[in-house]
């Protein structure tokens, strides 16, 4: 099913021409004298720049003092912005506390988990929790909101910047408070928390409410369902403040829609952006690459789930970079062809807005060697003329706008508190990774050209032929027979080692592992057989494995074993499962890791048996990715070039809508790193007739 586009956030055009692709950047003209803002809207409109987003650090600015103003400079940048046609995407400004604040009210700053107090002078220094910072923020939401109500450059609110990016876990006297109530709205008892908590264990009985604290640092490991709930609470509490700073924007500005960035898969998990998304009128997200192999493989997949938790309508890349960052160990710029590679997988992945961190590179400052759009070397650089040649290819990509990706036959789970859960200390092993597991699952897809959404563990699941739910650790009993019937359905299931384990208050479900997963999975593990690190066991399928293996025993007489372990400890024992149960779905469980390329021979079987196939010619999978967007009468067939090197697609019927591709006798060539996007009818392929079954997954 195609879910309907919510286009909020695309004001169409006032002369009637369809609606464009949002291009832009986060815009800080108070970094620079008023000449140069000149200049920047001079070059803004030559490079296709049709929104910014202003204000996001400017509070110190805007508020120089508690009881005094200045928003004349604003006011000049929005008219100026306006007199140009740019749109302007308006921050509330209080991402930073000034100076003055928190010498005014030290007690803003967030505590560490050790008891240490954040200082100012960086940025995000306030606690999520404080009702001093809530007081002075909303005030200062409250004078931007009622001053920009009616400004015509005004076509979304920003509200603070990528939240918890810094503060998401505060363990200070309010965040304690907070807690606490949010415990009692959870249990409403203390024998409730008393029971989730398991509290007999160490002596932990609690006996009044104020006597639970955060999880601070403790003489060994704290509680392990205190840490989890702490986990959710630090979620929910900037949750909350997020909502405060809407209600006032909703109020004043209703018309105007809210949103905020989000960091999928960036540098911290403790926001829930599952929970988070619905609270926003659209979702917008911030994405840097990470050197490495599976540099764009992680893209592709945080794009992916961004476009989940957009509940599969168009959402706005507001963050990323167009060539080097500046926190990473070693910043790496982009090469030939990343900058518009990079941008088009997010619209691939559904993105109708791409804008980048920043626009003019600062001269000073912390993040004065971060990319931009208009770089030290000035406009006269090749990362301006990338910058401008995106523009253009934005704008022939027009009609893509609105459209939305058309599901896949498969899916990978992607499950928060299964992240959290097994990243915490007191685990089996330490070395688990919740992450670069489900991301050598994503890598696997890739390989074998089979398209998959990244889902969350809320997401309907009947619409799947396959669904991987890889280190799904946290199941509750709810969870587990939305799998068992998903399977009972003709489903077809794949999980790994360590899944299925406990329940949503961390307690083993007993019996064995794989818990809650066993009845479905058909086998039992009697103890866990993680592996030191660095070693490795060979399978009798001649694939490797590392970092854990079980001891399983098969209990069920419709669980195969496809491949045995044949070295190490389990020498001789099943290694991978698969129960077929009368009905035609199946559930397969791997147990140990595999990594992305032992994973594409696996999951390439596994897919098979499920009948779903690539719909990319044979030559060209692995080397490019797949996406569709569809408007219901057109489907734009996304080609990703993955490779260095040039890709021959072969003869593609309909469309090509973008320069990036070369036309060859031969068919369609996608230069290295190159992007093609096909319209053809919806239904149709490019690759001749899209019958299922015809071409299996090799
Ligand atoms: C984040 C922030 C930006 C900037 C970039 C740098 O995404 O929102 O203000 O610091 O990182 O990569």
């Amino acid at each position: 099913m195609t879910p309907a586009p919510a286009h909020h956030w695309l004001r169409p055009p006032a002369d009637g021409s369809p609606a464009r692709f949002a291009y832009g950047a986060d815009y800080n003209p108070e970094q620079w004298p008023r000449e140069v803002w000149k200049e920047d809207v001079r070059l803004m409109r030559e490079a296709g720049v049709t929104i910014v987003s202003v204000a996001i650090f400017s509070w110190a600015r805007l508020q120089p003092a508690e009881d005094r103003w200045d928003f004349e400079w604003l006011d000049e940048v929005l008219d100026l912005l306006h007199s140009n046609g740019i749109t302007v995407d308006l921050a509330t400004a209080t991402a930073s506390p000034p100076p003055w604040l928190t010498t005014l009210h030290p007690e803003i700053l967030p505590v560490t988990r050790t008891g240490e107090t954040l200082a100012q002078g960086a940025r995000q220094h306030w606690r999520p929790t404080s009702p001093v910072f809530r007081e002075y923020a909303l005030r200062l939401v409250e004078a931007m909101a009622t001053r920009y109500a009616d400004h015509p450059a005004l076509v979304a609110w920003h509200i603070s910047n990528e939240l918890g990016c810094h503060n998401i876990y505060d363990y200070s006297d309010d965040a304690a408070r907070y807690f606490r109530d949010w415990l009692r709205t959870r249990y409403g008892t203390l024998d409730g928390l008393n029971h989730a908590w398991a509290t007999s264990f160490w002596s932990q009985r609690y006996g009044d409410w104020d006597e639970i604290q955060p999880p601070r640092l403790a003489a060994s490991h704290a509680n392990p369902t205190q840490q989890l709930d702490f986990k959710r609470f630090s979620s929910d509490a900037l949750k909350d403040y997020l909502r405060a700073e809407r209600d006032v924007l909703r109020r004043l500005t209703p018309a105007i829609p809210v949103t905020t960035n989000f960091m999928v898969m960036g540098g911290t998990k403790g926001m829930s952006y599952p929970d988070w998304a619905e609270e926003i009128d659209f979702v917008s997200n911030d994405h840097y690459a990470h050197p490495g192999p599976q540099r764009l493989d992680e893209l592709s997949f945080s794009a992916g789930l961004t476009h989940s938790i957009a509940g599969g309508r168009p959402w706005f890349l507001m963050e990323h970079s167009t060539s080097a960052v500046n926190w990473q160990t070693v910043n790496l710029a982009k090469r030939e062809g990343e900058l518009a590679r990079d941008s088009l997988v997010h619209v691939a992945h559904g993105a109708d807005a791409v804008c980048f961190f920043q626009w003019r590179q600062s001269a000073a400052g912390a993040e004065k060697y971060h990319s931009a759009m208009v770089p030290h070397a000035g406009p006269d650089s090749e990362v301006f003329r990338a910058v401008t040649a995106l523009g253009r290819t934005l704008e022939a990509l027009t009609p893509v706008v609105g459209s939305v990706r058309e599901p896949a036959r498969a899916a990978l789970v992607y499950d928060w508190e299964s992240w959290w859960a097994v990243e915490r200390d007191s685990q089996p092993s330490s070395l688990l990774d919740y992450r670069q597991e489900a991301l050598d699952w994503y890598s696997a897809f890739l390989s074998l050209g089979v398209r998959v959404d990244v889902v969350t563990t809320s997401a309907d699941l009947t619409g799947y032929d396959f669904v991987a739910a890889p280190l799904l650790h946290v199941v509750p009993r709810a969870l587990a027979g939305r799998l068992e019937a998903f399977v009972r359905g003709g489903g077809h299931l794949a999980t790994t080692y360590y899944s299925g384990v406990v329940d949503e208050n961390d307690h083993v479900h007993l019996g064995g592992y794989p818990g809650a997963l066993r009845e479905l999975l058909g086998i039992r593990v009697e103890e866990f057989g993680p592996l030191q690190e660095g070693v490795e066991v060979r399978l009798d399928n001649g694939l490797t494995g590392g970092l854990w293996t079980d001891r399983i025993e098969v209990t069920d007489p419709e669980a195969t074993v496809l491949a045995r372990y044949g070295s190490g400890d389990q020498a001789g024992r099943p290694a991978i499962t698969r129960r077929v149960p009368a009905g035609g779905g199946s559930a397969a469980y791997v147990s140990t890791r595999l990594g992305g390329e032992g994973l594409s021979e696996v999951l390439g079987s596994l897919l098979s048996g499920a009948g779903v196939l690539s719909e990319l010619p044979a030559e060209v999978r692995g080397r490019v990715e797949l996406t569709v967007r569809t408007d219901g009468v057109h489907a734009y067939w996304f080609l990703v070039n993955r490779t260095d090197g040039p890709v021959a697609c072969g003869t593609v019927a309909g469309q090509l809508m973008t320069g990036h591709q070369e036309a060859a006798e031969e068919g369609l060539v996608l230069p290295p790193r190159g992007v093609a996007v096909l319209r053809v009818a919806t239904g149709a392929s490019p690759f001749g007739p899209r019958v299922p079954g015809t071409a299996p997954v090799e």
